[in-house]
């Protein structure tokens, strides 16, 4: 067979990766990652209603390419980003007598993303392992750049660390199988992208949508050049790509892991961090409004209609975020596609921005 070529490379010295974007490229697994390396036993990690739709395409490609396998399914869904499935997944590989040759596969969306990385980082001090992304989230976002985390009560991805994957397999037809609400979830981070560095994207986005592969291809390459400028998130740089997430995770949790999908919740956290831009960052009413109707346009929630009290959805955000002197250090937009940290965003802007989105 002839020879795939990887689209997007994450330049990262010795963690460099390759990321392979295509139509039907699940089948090519197997080969991929002995093109990487990879030697031991395949641990695939996945959750049930991924494994319905793409778990024998993926296990017959890592068989065909000579590696023996073990299956661990979690069930779908956010509450999986917890202690006690990663217990239980533990568990798991070790019954199944996971050696440290083994390289974990993550078979989903970014839930198991992150869930199976977080394994892989820990799990015998460490297991390489590569992303099989079957969401647009996924796709777009998570399976790039090495974040792993679970959540606690007190916030979103509070228990982590940094692993980077040794290969990410993008298979572009895998997330025609996604619900409506799935699908257009995704869509919150590729409209991030837009604001916070490519104008052109946003535009076009306001026009027509681009074949995903495009879509894909395109935002790996931003995240890939955010992660290789701050791979920890230590310069702040990294942290553009944190815009509307503020927000966003403290209505996830205050909602219940699960209630709002991630996108949903982002895109919330986006109109607001586009209101807290307006006050602190000099970003025009049209623009703001611009963002507003694109993320309408893909269905994604622009207001809040849970029965959320906001003191609750702040107490969230003040759990997880720092406040030094009543300030907190938050991402805002001066224009479409610029976006930068400041200092001068305090609790009364989020209460206020908060407010807003219940109106
Ligand atoms: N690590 C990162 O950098 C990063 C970036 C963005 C998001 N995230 C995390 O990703 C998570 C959200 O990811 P998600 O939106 O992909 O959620 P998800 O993994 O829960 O997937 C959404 C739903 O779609 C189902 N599904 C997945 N692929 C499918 C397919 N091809 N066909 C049919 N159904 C399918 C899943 O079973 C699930 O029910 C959040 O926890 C978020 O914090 C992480
Ligand atoms: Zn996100």
């Amino acid at each position: 067979m002839a020879p795939l070529q990887p689209l997007v490379t994450v330049n990262l010295g010795v963690r460099s990766y390759p990321v392979y974007i295509g139509n039907g490229i699940i089948f090519e697994t197997g080969r991929l990652a002995r093109d990487v390396g990879l030697r031991g036993q395949a641990a695939i990690i996945t959750d049930e209603t991924v494994d319905q739709f793409y778990g024998s395409a993926l296990r017959e490609s890592i068989s065909q390419a000579g590696f023996k396998a073990s299956l661990h399914r979690v069930p779908a869904g956010e509450r999986s980003k917890s202690f006690a499935v990663l217990e239980t997944l533990t568990e798991s590989l070790a019954r199944a007598a996971v050696d440290r040759q083994a390289f974990v596969v993550a078979l989903g969306g970014g839930v198991i993303g992150d869930l199976a990385g977080l394994v892989a980082a820990i799990y015998r001090r460490g297991l390489p392992y590569i992303q099989v992304p079957t969401t647009v989230m996924a796709q777009v976002d998570s399976a790039v750049g090495g974040k792993t985390a679970i959540n606690l009560a007190a916030g979103k991805n509070l228990v982590g660390s940094f692993h980077q994957p040794r290969l990410v397999v993008t298979d572009t037809s895998t997330p025609k199988t996604l619900g409506v609400r799935e699908w257009n979830e995704g869509f919150a981070e590729i409209i991030k992208y837009g604001i916070i560095c490519d104008p052109s994207l946003f535009e076009q986005l306001e026009r027509s949508t681009p074949p995903l592969a495009e879509l894909v291809k395109r935002c790996v390459e931003i995240k890939a050049g955010f992660v290789e400028r701050d791979e920890q998130e230590r310069s702040g740089e990294r942290a553009l790509l944190n815009f509307g997430h503020t927000v966003g995770h403290g209505l996830e949790a205050a909602a219940g892991y699960g209630t709002l999908l991630h996108g949903e919740a982002v895109s919330l956290g986006m109109r607001a961090a586009a209101l807290i831009s307006m006050r602190r960052a000099g970003l025009q009413t049209a623009e703001a409004t611009r963002i507003q109707r694109l993320l309408e346009r893909y269905s994604l929630p622009t207001r809040l209609t849970l029965n959320l009290p906001p003191s609750r959805i702040l107490e969230k955000i003040l759990s997880d975020k720092k406040f030094i002197g009543g300030k907190i250090r938050f991402v805002v937009i001066p224009r479409l596609g610029a976006a930068q940290v400041t200092d001068e965003v305090g609790k009364e802007d989020l209460e206020w921005a908060i407010a807003s989105l219940a109106e």
